[in-house]
């Protein structure tokens, strides 16, 4: 077991290591999307790129981004993840929508 510490809701939630960052989010009703997000996203497959996060720490606690996801997030910070495409291994603090105010 280990945590995913969610910066901005101020809430910690322990999962199961190995789980996916994504799902457990939305399980403990942590919202990962903006509005558009929620019309748009692709349900978890890699695609829409709308599920971005930022990992504010523990980034070595994480499954190494998948190959869809390095091409999806080519511009943009190394602290960023898909948490479609991010397993939790182990502790780890994350920031939603990094770029909404
Ligand atoms: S939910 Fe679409 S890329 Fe993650």
């Amino acid at each position: 077991m280990t945590t995913i510490k969610f910066l901005k809701e101020d809430r910690e939630v322990v999962v199961a290591d190995g789980a996916n960052l994504r799902l457990k989010a939305i399980e403990n009703r942590i919202d990962i999307y903006t509005f558009v997000g929620k019309m748009t996203n692709c349900g978890g497959y890699g695609q829409c790129g709308t599920c971005i996060v930022e990992i504010v720490d523990g980034m070595e606690n994480l499954s190494p981004p998948t190959e869809t996801e390095k091409k999806k997030l080519k511009k943009k910070p190394a602290t960023y993840r898909l948490a479609c495409q991010t397993l939790v291994n182990g502790a780890v603090t994350v920031k939603t929508k990094p770029s909404a105010k």
